[in-house]
């Protein structure tokens, strides 16, 4: 499977960052109590990772990320701190293809459902199902828009480092029954005079709650809302279990 993230990694995890202020706290109080491993999936740069270690201070961490660009800003970033690197094993497999312990006190899937199809997803809430351990959870995110709709051009980040500025700009459109295409542009500006720019695509597979209660159901699983409301958060758990 191609790397969406190859010639992007430089500016996502950048841009990501401002969003983790918001997610961080809501993610942390999710987590607390875990004590059994957690899996980080599609830790990017590996934001998530630092607040899953923080919130849960005695859970080993697999951070499962595919992207050879993003994992390695997340192993420099695991690499550097020593309260993490004891802790977090990082694979660089898929999620499905990864080997991950069989007993799971978390799932943390934030900024990546997207990726999933339908058949993933399916995958994925079996894998809850087997491997979560009483009380244990999933954390994740959906993200708008939650039908395939179109998308106007508005920029989501601008970020200064030094005397460069770097924004990053997106348009989605329909790309099928569930599915939008996601266009995105990052701009450099040095000295606020542009100094290059990069459009990269992706597709993104869209979810509505509806959906996601629907999905869940046969497996044994419900869904909860956590966190303030926009940033469309979720626990998913074995229900009163
Ligand atoms: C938008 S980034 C989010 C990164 C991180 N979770 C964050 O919020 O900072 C989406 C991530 O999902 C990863 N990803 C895509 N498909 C995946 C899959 N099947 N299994 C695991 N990770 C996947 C990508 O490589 C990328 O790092």
């Amino acid at each position: 499977m191609a790397d969406e993230y190859e010639r992007s990694a430089e500016f996502v995890d950048l841009m990501l960052a401002p969003h983790w202020a918001g997610l961080g706290p809501p993610l942390a109080a999710a987590l607390r109590g875990i004590t059994d491993p957690i899996v980080d999936v599609g830790a990017g740069g590996g934001h998530g990772t630092r607040v899953i270690a923080k919130a849960a201070p005695g859970a080993e961490i697999v951070a499962v990320e595919p992207s050879m660009a993003l994992r390695s800003i997340l192993l420099a970033r695991v690499g550097e701190a020593g309260e993490l690197r004891e802790r977090v094993t990082v694979l660089p497999e898929h999620l499905l293809a990864a080997a991950l312990p069989s007993r799971l006190g978390a799932v943390v899937a934030m900024n990546v459902l997207g990726h999933f199809d339908p058949a993933g997803r399916q995958a994925a809430w079996k894998m809850l199902a087997d491997r979560l351990v009483p009380g244990g959870r999933a954390v994740l995110n959906l993200q708008p828009p939650a039908e395939p709709a179109a998308v106007p051009e508005s920029r989501f980040a601008e970020v200064r480092i030094g005397r460069r500025r770097y924004e990053g700009w997106g348009r989605a459109e329909p790309a099928g029954p569930d599915l939008i295409t996601w266009h995105m542009t990052y701009r450099t500006y040095q000295d606020d005079r542009p100094a290059g720019e990069l459009e990269t695509r992706y597709d993104w597979w869209v979810l509505d709650e509806r959906r996601l209660k629907e999905e869940l159901g046969p497996h044994g699983l419900v869904h909860h809302r956590t966190g303030p409301a926009e940033l469309g958060m979720y626990v998913i758990d074995r229900g009163g279990a």
